[in-house]
């Protein structure tokens, strides 16, 4: 394989589509994403492995996009918030957030979408305490986890966590 230093061709798996891209190799997955594929979902904060707004689906695990080569994330199978909502409707969880006021400015919400969507798939039917827990690579500078959480149990399998979402939901 050739490691550069000038621009290489790499192929990744984006959301189901196979992408060619021409870039240097020390281009990180999120630079990858954003300036040469247009997907600006994922965003740019800490660039330091530490916000997690740059979340992304690798293989279905969370990913730091910031914090991984886009050469390294060959053969993987990529997922971008973009991939929830490929016609523009909201999927569930989106909608779920959206329906708890889980977003202010907005900058953290795809990187928690995303961290979400695998938690969920891990947890089905969390507590508060497993989502504070789960959700905790995800940084919101606006304060929004109260939200958040609610966004999160109003996704419950279990009857009694989205009791208790419908019940905060009532208070707030
Ligand atoms: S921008 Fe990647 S973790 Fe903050
Ligand atoms: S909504 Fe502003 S950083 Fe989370």
């Amino acid at each position: 394989m050739d490691l550069g230093p000038g621009p290489v061709s790499i192929q990744l798996n984006v959301n189901n589509q196979a992408q060619s891209i021409n870039c240097e190799p020390c281009l990180t997955l999120l630079q990858v994403l954003r300036e040469k594929l247009g997907l600006t979902g994922a965003k740019q904060v800490c660039d330091r492995a530490t916000c997690g707004a740059c979340t992304v689906l690798v293989n279905g695990k969370r990913v730091y996009s910031c914090s991984i080569l886009a050469i390294d994330a060959q053969d993987a199978k990529i997922e971008t918030v973009e991939s929830l909502a490929p016609d523009g409707t909201l999927d569930a969880l989106q909608q779920a957030f959206v329906a708890a006021d889980a977003s202010q400015c907005g900058y953290c919400t795809p990187g928690f979408i995303m961290s979400a969507t695998a938690f969920l798939a891990d947890n089905p039917s969390p507590t508060k305490e497993d989502i504070r827990k789960g959700m905790c690579g995800n940084l919101c500078r606006c304060g929004t986890y109260a939200g958040i959480e609610e966004a999160l149990l109003s996704m419950s399998k279990t009857p009694k966590t989205s009791a208790m979402a419908t019940e905060g939901r009532k208070r707030g």
